[in-house]
């Protein structure tokens, strides 16, 4: 596991770019995609890219049960907003948050069976987790239904103007799913975020109660962060 420390969310969302760029020059296909605001920037310059993805296929990390995909709260729209309307892709996967546990789970792990992802980016939670794999998450996990920590409620439901909105169950990629993943860039900004890259950075053994902790077995995954999010680890 590789760190980069940036000064900027700008300087790292730059750096998150370029590693997009050399992947599609090495033939990658398949994105292993991520919501919330820490990848807002590296869309936005994805956009303003003549990088083609019309060939290309994506692959989401998650979404909230219970809130179909037209919902504005839901990531499908949040990935269609932010990417797809302006970046169009062949084709682009979400966990569909409307179906039932089985099909669901059944639905997604198909299309990560037949879709091996490239290059997959990733976000952190403040408690550590990657996608919505919560603390204690195991790391065998596939795809998978999970009940959102008070932690990660608390976090999100920034995002929806009615706060009692926010789903508290969510459906996840799962660990094992994402470690398939040939190359792996996480980004993490703020200083909120600085003890988990804390604990992420100094963890000599992967730890369940610490899922971004899995990354440190992953050949080929690269954590970028900006000085905020760094600065415990200095
Ligand atoms: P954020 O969320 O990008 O909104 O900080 C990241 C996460 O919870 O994984």
């Amino acid at each position: 596991m590789n760190i980069i420390i940036e000064q900027t969310k700008e300087d790292a969302s730059q750096k998150a770019y370029e590693i997009f760029c050399e992947a599609i020059e090495n033939g990658a296909k398949v994105f292993g995609l991520a919501t919330g605001s820490t990848p807002e920037m590296l869309y936005d310059k994805i956009i303003a890219s003549d990088l083609d993805f019309s060939n290309a296929i994506s692959v989401n990390l998650d979404e909230y049960v219970g809130l179909a995909g037209t919902h504005p709260h839901s990531y499908q729209y949040y990935m269609k907003d932010k990417l797809f309307k302006h970046k169009p892709f062949k084709e682009c996967y979400v966990p569909n948050g409307l179906n039932d546990e089985a099909t669901e789970v059944a639905r997604y792990d198909q299309i990560l069976e037949e879709h091996p992802i490239d290059l997959q980016l990733l976000g952190i939670g403040q408690n550590g987790h990657i996608a919505f794999n919560e603390p204690g998450t195991s790391f065998d996990s596939l795809t998978h239904k999970i009940k959102l920590t008070e932690s990660t409620i608390q976090v999100n439901k920034r995002f929806f103007v009615n706060e009692d909105e926010m789903p508290h169950y969510a459906y996840s990629m799962g660990l094992a799913s994402i470690m398939k993943a040939k190359k792996i860039i996480l980004l993490a900004f703020g200083e909120e975020k600085a003890q988990a890259i804390k604990d992420l950075a100094t963890v000599e053994t992967a730890d369940e109660a610490i899922p971004a902790s899995i990354l440190i077995n992953h050949p080929d995954a690269t954590i970028i962060v900006d000085a905020a999010a760094a600065s415990l680890i200095k």
